[in-house]
């Protein structure tokens, strides 16, 4: 088997953050949330993955390199636009042959890894495997109907009026009957080419499609919201662990890791929270579900609830709260601005905020 990692598309949902990264990249604790996904394709036994990269590739491949960290080989397959996640099917085709494989979306974010459904299939060998899960707010997903024996009868993408509240969650399996189905697409009316369409002519053509319904924790982690919360879930499981030095006048509270080279002085950090590789928090404040990447600066300021990505600065500014920082930001005080702060700043942004 094999696995299908699509790590491509433009991340509008994250902007300006993906304006200059790969939505893919950002990190959770520290670590980009497509790194878990690796890790639990990894961990179910399979070695050989396609990446399927865009624009960004130049970046997820200095990050991902050829997979022998993770224990897998990569093999990148450029698509040259994000036209569907179905033409990222397409364009894999030689490189997948005629294997079975699971097609990860690189952005979501799954507890409890993919072992179990992964043996699930190798034992039943549907023509597809899908995952569902209950949703608030099942219009921002691929939906599925059930009839009453649980088998699945229709999917649908982004529906105006779900039939459900049950989503496709990202992770889906595929036998290669899925090929033929793939090259029989057409557009859908957003002009993709739709994976759900593709099951979706499975289940017509008569093929076996299972669907799971699953209760553990999962995350699409397109927007700020949701990253932030994969980011806290993440940092509740946090070893603490103190790698750099923290002064007689600072207070860790909780479960905090403090990474080699960086310096916490005349601070108060709660955990759970990370203080990234060399960074430096002076005369600060780290609330809980922070994550602070290497090289940052927190001097005179408060954050929580929050991602910093690295090198960034922020200085002399009173609480910022459940913001995504990007990397190289540098935020500074300025005055007369309002009290109350809530930042999704871009790569190299510079803003200047109230002290
Ligand atoms: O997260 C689950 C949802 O993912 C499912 O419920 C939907 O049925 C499915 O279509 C998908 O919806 P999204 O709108 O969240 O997909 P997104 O455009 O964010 O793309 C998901 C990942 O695939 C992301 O890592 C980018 C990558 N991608 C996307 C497209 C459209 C590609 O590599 N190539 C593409 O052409």
């Amino acid at each position: 088997m094999k696995a299908l990692v699509l790590a491509g598309g433009s991340g509008t949902r994250l902007r300006p953050i993906t304006h200059t990264s790969a939505k893919q990249l950002v990190p959770v604790a520290n670590k980009p949330v497509l790194f878990y996904g690796l890790e639990a394709i990894a961990d179910a036994g399979i070695h050989e993955l396609g990446l399927v990269v865009g624009d960004t590739q130049a970046e997820i491949e200095s990050a991902v390199g050829d997979g022998s960290a993770f224990g897998l080989q990569v093999t990148y397959l450029r698509q040259e636009a994000p036209l569907g996640l179905a033409h990222g099917v397409l364009i894999a085709r030689d490189y997948l042959g005629d294997d079975d494989f699971v097609m990860y979306l690189g952005d979501n974010f799954i507890v409890g890894g993919i072992d179990g459904i992964v043996r699930k299939f190798a034992r039943e060998r549907p023509a597809a495997q899908i995952m569902l899960t209950r949703v608030g707010d099942p219009r921002q997903f691929g939906v599925a109907e059930l009839d009453p024996r649980g088998r699945v009868v229709s999917l649908e993408e982004k529906p105006v009026r779900p039939k459900s509240d049950l989503a496709l969650v990202g992770v889906y399996l595929f036998s290669p009957a899925v090929h033929e189905a793939v090259s029989e697409l057409k557009p859908s009316w957003r002009g993709e080419l739709e994976i759900t369409d593709a099951i979706q002519w499975l289940i017509e053509a008569g093929l076996p499609v299972e669907s799971s319904v699953i209760s553990g924790y999962w995350k699409d982690t397109g927007n700020v919201t949701d990253m932030l919360e994969v980011n806290r879930l993440v940092l509740e499981a946090l070893e603490p662990r103190v790698s750099g030095s923290v002064d007689a006048a600072s207070e860790l509270v909780g479960r905090v890791v403090v990474e080699p080279g960086a310096v916490v002085e005349r601070s108060r950090v709660v955990g759970p929270a990370i203080i990234g590789a060399g960074a430096r928090i002076q005369d600060g404040y780290v609330g809980p579900f922070t994550s602070i990447g290497s090289g940052c600066v927190v001097v005179n300021a408060e954050i929580e609830y929050s991602i910093v990505l690295p090198r960034a600065s922020i200085r002399g500014v009173g609480r910022i709260e459940r913001s995504l920082i990007g990397h190289d930001v540098e935020v500074t005080p300025a005055a007369g601005a309002p009290r109350a702060h809530r930042l999704v700043l871009g790569d190299h942004s510079k803003v200047q905020i109230r002290s």
